[in-house]
């Protein structure tokens, strides 16, 4: 079974945000407004970030996420946002300000991490842009060192208090491998076996301080070892790894069969591989073709494969440009497909070797 999607427009730009002018002050208002007005149409096209010679921002023509579903529906009935923020590697002082563009430019979706050290600025962020609880889709996830039952709700109260919130959207167990308290290497029983923290996570998802539950870097022998069990929510989403370098057509041939929806992390083949990945041939013959970025044919790619994608960005136009998505036409749809599953598959992410463990976590 699919998840069923939907096909709704996502809200574009929602206007001024500037207060209305006052009577007796209006002249000076106009003259601030024409030079705001300047300004942002100045560094909405990129001019502020070229002239200070940082980053380049790209020019595009698309708006809306054309023809492509904007939320997917979770087991729960909620409606998870198809595009997110990535918010790993999103450093100190650049976050909060990432997380501000996003919701200006209208992303309803935050992908965080407790082990991502940045969560207490995305709250004091969000909370800076007034935008309602429930309108935005936040995901945090549970580190390693914390999948002992006895740990779970202390390390869910952590992230929820430094993102401001009472309850997270979705909540995942962020990699297979379960660590002892002291983060040392490692919980054998909790890595092969899993279900005492499901369970765990089932309370908490009961005691309302947690909307939907899932997995991340999980393999198929993984997620039919924790689905034997009898449980009362099954996994929401798989988070993994997925782009050009490494599509993975298999798990998400048989995640579709299965019905579990899967997110797409290092979207764009992660911060090494980014600059390749947004010069293969085929993706800027389909960017010029459709008049849109490399950027914007990798994040449609991947939502017309059926997945979340999870795009990374602390640039505020970059941010803006991976919310734009469209329906790719079939046939170049079909080449690029062809062509990223048409090399050695390459992960640009397994940190096995670093946490000292012996095996390869995605065996
Ligand atoms: N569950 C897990 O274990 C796991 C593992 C990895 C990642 N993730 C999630 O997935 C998210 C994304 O993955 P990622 O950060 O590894 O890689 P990514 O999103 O594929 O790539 C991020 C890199 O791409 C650059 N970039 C973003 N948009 C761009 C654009 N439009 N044009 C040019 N360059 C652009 C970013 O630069 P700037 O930021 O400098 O603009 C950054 O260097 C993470 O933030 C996290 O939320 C989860
Ligand atoms: C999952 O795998 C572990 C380790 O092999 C095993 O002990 C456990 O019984 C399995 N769970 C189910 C429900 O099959």
């Amino acid at each position: 079974m699919l998840s069923k999607v939907t096909y709704k427009q996502l809200p574009t730009h929602n206007g001024s945000r500037t207060k209305p002018c006052h009577r007796k002050t209006k002249g000076v208002c106009v003259i601030f407004l024409v030079i705001f007005v300047l300004g942002v149409g100045l560094h909405r096209a990129g001019f502020t970030h070229s002239f200070l010679g940082t980053r380049k921002c790209a020019s595009y023509s698309l708006s809306t996420t054309g023809g492509l579903p904007t939320h997917y529906t979770l087991p729960s009935g909620d409606k998870i946002p198809s595009v997110a923020l990535g918010l790993w590697k999103a450093g100190k002082n650049q976050v909060g300000n990432a997380v501000q563009a996003a919701v200006e430019s209208g992303y309803q979706h935050l992908d965080g991490a407790w082990i991502y050290g940045n969560e207490a600025e995305v709250g004091a962020a969000l909370k800076r842009t007034n935008i309602p609880r429930e309108d935005i889709w936040l995901t945090s996830k549970l580190w390693n060192s914390f999948h002992d039952p006895e740990d779970v709700e202390s390390a869910l109260d952590a992230s929820l208090s430094r993102l401001g919130t009472d309850y997270l959207d979705l909540y995942l167990i962020h990699w297979p491998l379960a660590l002892n308290r002291d983060g040392s290497v490692y919980n054998q029983a909790l890595t092969d076996d899993p279900y005492p923290t499901w369970k765990k996570l089932e309370e908490l998802v009961d005691k309302g301080k947690i909307r939907n539950i899932g997995v991340s870097n999980f393999n198929i022998r993984r997620i039919q070892n924790l689905t034997a069990n009898p449980l009362k929510y099954p996994p929401a989403v798989n988070q993994v790894e997925i782009n050009f370098w490494f599509p993975q057509a298999e798990l998400l041939a048989w995640s579709k069969e299965y019905g579990l929806l899967l997110e797409a992390y290092s979207p764009l083949g992660g911060d090494g591989r980014v600059g390749e990945t947004l010069s293969v041939p085929v993706v800027k013959e389909i960017a010029a073709e459709l008049g849109i970025t490399p950027a914007q044919v990798i994040n449609s790619w991947h939502v017309q494969r059926g997945t979340v994608v999870l795009p990374k960005s602390v640039t505020p136009c970059r941010v803006e440009e991976n919310l734009h998505i469209t329906k790719l036409p079939d046939e170049l749809f079909e080449k690029l497909e062809t062509a990223a599953i048409s090399h050695e598959p390459k992960r640009g992410v397994n940190p096995s070797k670093s946490w000292g463990i012996d095996f390869d976590i995605f065996d």
